[in-house]
């Protein structure tokens, strides 16, 4: 099992959208997210559109995409961006038959480069819903440090909730 970790070609984000749409309300109830605030199929591709069509240093998401022996398998994003100093981070192996094997730790390790490479950033946030055992795991297991538990709205498509706020920094 090869896996690899690049950036997400426009062509390639409707694995996004089918992800978040296909999912049931139970896993967006875990994940933290209000069904009713996700953009539907076209008002999503737009803004994909829109935001490869600027440069990088004013994108407000970036995306990452996760390959086995070069299939899509997940992917993760980064959106609060300040291009230079620090982004947050979220993470989805799309099949759920490929979860808990290994390959969200491992891509996650593989994306922090990516990202501090090409967003030039110090710090990467990571804030998954406090309850969601999987990504919490996964965090630690790639190396993000436990800063906190707190409550707040964590990005335009989430529900108000308690979420654990991790941190990865840029070793001097
Ligand atoms: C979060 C996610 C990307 C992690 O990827 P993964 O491939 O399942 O994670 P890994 O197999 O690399 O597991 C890493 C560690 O977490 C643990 N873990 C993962 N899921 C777990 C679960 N549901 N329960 C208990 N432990 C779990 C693994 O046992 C492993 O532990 P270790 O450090 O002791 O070895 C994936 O589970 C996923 O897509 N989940 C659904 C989407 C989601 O919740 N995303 C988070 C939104 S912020």
């Amino acid at each position: 099992m090869e896996l690899d970790v690049r950036p997400m070609r426009l062509e390639e984000t409707s694995l996004v959208i089918d992800y978040f749409h296909s999912s049931t309300s139970e896993h967006l109830e875990m994940l933290g997210v209000d069904p009713t605030r996700l953009p539907s199929r076209d008002a999503w591709a737009s803004m994909f559109d829109a935001q490869y069509a600027l440069p990088l240093e004013e994108r407000r998401a970036f995306f990452l995409i996760w390959l086995m022996d070069s299939h899509p398998i997940g992917f993760s994003s980064c959106d609060k961006i300040v291009f230079g100093v620090q982004a947050n981070m979220h993470l989805h192996v799309t099949q759920p038959a490929l979860r808990q094997r290994g390959i969200g730790a491992q891509c996650v390790r593989l994306g922090v480069d990516v990202y501090f490479r090409m967003l030039q950033i110090d710090q990467l946030f990571c804030e998954p819903n406090a309850f969601n055992v999987s990504p919490n795991r996964t965090l630690q297991r790639a190396g993000f440090r436990y800063l906190k538990t707190h409550i707040t709205v964590p990005g335009p498509l989430n529900f108000h909730q308690a979420v654990n706020r991790w941190v990865y920094e840029r070793q001097a």
